[in-house]
C-alpha cells in the first residue's frame, strides 16, 4: 500500500475518534488519526472532562478543610489556595493523560497528523498545518470532529467577561461574583468549582429545575445539596443579555415577568454545546446535515456519502465522551468486517458535583410516557452507615421499575460517589436484570452500594433498614 494510502482516516482525535483509530489498529487496519490540536484526546481529555475532575477533586479537599475538617477533630490553622499550583495540577493531569494517548497511539503505529482536515473527492483528505499541505486518502474515513459550546444571541462570547467553558476552567483568579447561565453538567461542575474557590455563583436557569434532565425529585435533591454549599440558583429565569450600570457589569434576566438582574465580574454561559464540522468541506463531500448542523448518519453510523461515517458530538445523541468511544468502536469494527453495536438505551449520564448525580435508561417520567406501569424503589442515603460515617448523607437512590416484570428500566442516584455506583445498575440492566436481582446481589458492608441494594428490595416494599 502506499505511503499515504489508509484504510482508515479518523478525522478528530477525541474520544470518540482515538478509540476509533486503536480499535481500527488492533483489528489489523493501517489507521491515521488526524487533529488540529498538537495534543491529543480533544476536548474532553484537554478542555473538558478530566481537567473539571482535577479541578473538582482539588476543591473537594479544599471545601472539607474549610467546612468538614473541625468536625472531624482536623485543626487546620489558616487555609489559603495557591491558585496557581491547583491549575498547574490540572495541567499535569491533562498532560499526563494526553501524553498516554499518543504513547497508545504510537505503540499500535497509528499515523498521527497534527492539522486541520478537509474532505476531497474520492476518499482523498487534505491537511493543512504550519508547515503546508498533505494530501492522503482513505478507504474509510471516520468524521469525529465533536462539539463547541453554543453561543447565545444576545449574550456572545468575548472570552473576558463572558466565558465558555474553555476559559472557565483556566481563570487567573478568582472572580468575585461568578453568574452561570445554564443549570446542567457544565454549569453546575464548574459553578460548584467555583463557589468552592470563594466565588459567589449564581445558576441562572430557564427551565423549573437544575439538571433538567432527571427526575424532579432527582433535581430537588440536588438543588438542597447545592444551595447548602451556598450556591444561589434562579430557575425559571429568561435570560435577555448583559448591562453596565455604575461600572458594573450585570446578566439581564426575567423571572416571572419581571426584570430581575444578576451582578457578574464573569458570566459563564453553559447552554450545550453544537456539533462542530467548521473547515470539513461536508457539503462538497457530500456529507448531509441535520437542521442542527449534525452529520445525518445511518443505524450503522454511515454518512450520506459513500465510505464516510461519523460519531459523537459530530451525531445526533447524547454528547458523551462514552457514547463516543462506544460509537468509535462500533465503527471500527464495522469498517474491519465485524458486527459492531451500540446500546444506546444504556449510556449513563453523571454531573459531577457534591453529591454526584447520575442515570441510565428511562426516567420515571419518559417510562410513563412510555406506557409502563412503574414501580419504583427509593432509598435514602442518610439511612447508609457508611455515609454517615463518612459524613456524606446527601442523596437519594432511585430505580424504576416495569410493575409487571420487576425488570429495570432505568435508575437515578444522588450520592458521592454516583458516577460509579451507576455502573452495577447499568450491568444489571445490561443483563434485563429485576429490582429483585439487585435486591438479593450481595454487597459489602458498610459501603454506599447497599443503598442500591435497599432501593432493589425497596421496589417491592422489602427494604430493611427503610420504611
Ligand atoms: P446541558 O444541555 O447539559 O445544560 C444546559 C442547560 O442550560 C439546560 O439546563 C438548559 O435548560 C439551560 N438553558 C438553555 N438555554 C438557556 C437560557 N437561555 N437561559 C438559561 N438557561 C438555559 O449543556 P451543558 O451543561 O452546556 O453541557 C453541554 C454538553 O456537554 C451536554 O450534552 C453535556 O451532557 C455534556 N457534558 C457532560 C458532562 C458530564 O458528563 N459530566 C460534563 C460537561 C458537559
Amino acid at each position: 500500500m502506499a505511503e499515504n494510502v489508509f484504510d482508515l482516516i479518523v478525522i478528530g482525535a477525541g474520544p470518540g475518534g482515538y478509540v476509533c483509530a486503536i480499535r481500527g489498529a488492533q483489528l489489523g487496519l493501517n489507521v491515521a488519526l488526524i487533529d488540529k490540536r498538537s495534543t491529543l484526546g480533544g476536548t474532553c481529555l484537554n478542555i473538558g472532562c478530566i481537567p473539571t475532575k482535577a479541578l473538582l477533586h482539588s476543591t473537594e479537599h479544599l471545601h472539607f478543610l474549610q467546612h468538614q475538617a473541625a468536625a472531624h477533630g482536623i485543626v487546620t490553622g489558616d487555609i489559603s489556595v495557591d491558585l496557581g499550583q491547583l491549575m498547574q495540577r490540572k495541567n499535569d493531569v491533562v498532560a499526563r493523560m494526553t501524553k498516554g494517548v499518543e504513547q497508545l497511539c504510537k505503540a499500535r503505529k497509528i499515523t498521527v497528523i497534527t492539522g486541520s482536515a478537509s474532505l476531497g473527492v474520492k476518499g482523498k483528505v487534505s491537511i493543512q498545518n504550519t508547515e503546508g499541505t498533505q494530501e492522503i486518502e482513505g478507504h474509510n474515513i471516520v468524521l469525529a470532529s465533536g462539539s463547541v459550546p453554543i453561543e447565545l444571541p444576545f449574550l456572545p462570547f468575548d472570552g473576558e467577561t463572558v466565558i465558555s467553558s474553555d476559559e472557565a476552567m483556566a481563570l487567573d483568579k478568582v472572580p468575585e461574583k461568578l453568574v452561570v447561565v445554564g443549570a446542567g453538567a457544565i454549569g453546575l461542575e464548574l459553578g460548584s468549582v467555583w463557589a468552592r474557590l470563594g466565588s459567589e455563583v449564581s445558576i441562572v436557569e430557564f427551565l423549573p429545575e437544575v439538571a433538567p434532565n432527571y427526575d424532579t425529585d432527582i433535581s430537588k435533591q440536588l438543588a438542597r445539596s447545592l444551595k447548602k454549599q451556598k450556591l444561589k440558583i434562579s430557575t425559571q429565569t429568561k435570560v435577555t443579555g448583559l448591562k453596565q450600570e455604575d461600572g458594573k457589569t450585570f446578566l439581564t434576566a426575567e423571572k416571572g415577568g419581571k426584570e430581575v438582574n444578576f451582578e457578574a465580574d464573569k458570566i459563564l454561559v453553559a447552554v450545550g454545546r453544537k456539533a462542530f464540522a467548521e473547515g470539513l468541506g461536508l457539503a462538497e463531500a457530500g456529507v448531509e446535515t441535520d437542521e442542527r448542523g449534525r452529520v445525518k448518519t445511518d443505524e450503522a453510523l454511515r454518512t450520506t456519502a459513500q465510505g464516510i461515517w461519523a460519531i459523537g458530538d459530530l451525531i445526533a445523541g447524547a454528547m458523551l465522551a462514552h457514547k463516543a468511544e462506544e460509537e468509535g468502536i462500533a465503527v471500527a469494527e464495522r469498517i474491519a468486517g465485524k458486527h459492531g453495536h451500540v446500546n444506546y438505551n444504556l449510556i449513563p449520564n453523571v454531573i459531577y458535583t457534591e453529591p454526584e448525580v447520575a442515570g441510565v435508561g428511562l426516567t420515571e417520567k419518559q417510562a410513563k410516557e412510555q406506557g409502563y406501569e412503574v414501580a419504583i424503589g427509593k432509598f435514602n442515603v442518610q439511612a447508609n452507615s457508611r455515609a454517615v460515617a463518612a459524613d456524606k448523607t446527601d442523596g437519594i437512590v432511585k430505580v424504576i421499575t416495569d410493575a409487571k416484570t420487576d425488570r429495570i428500566l432505568g435508575a437515578q442516584i444522588v450520592a458521592t460517589g454516583a458516577s460509579e455506583l451507576i455502573a452495577e445498575i447499568t450491568a444489571h440492566m445490561l443483563y434485563g436484570g429485576s429490582a429483585e436481582d439487585m435486591g438479593c446481589t450481595v454487597h459489602a458492608h458498610p459501603t454506599v452500594s447497599e443503598c442500591l441494594k435497599e432501593a432493589g428490595l425497596a421496589a417491592n416494599g422489602r427494604a430493611i433498614h427503610g420504611l
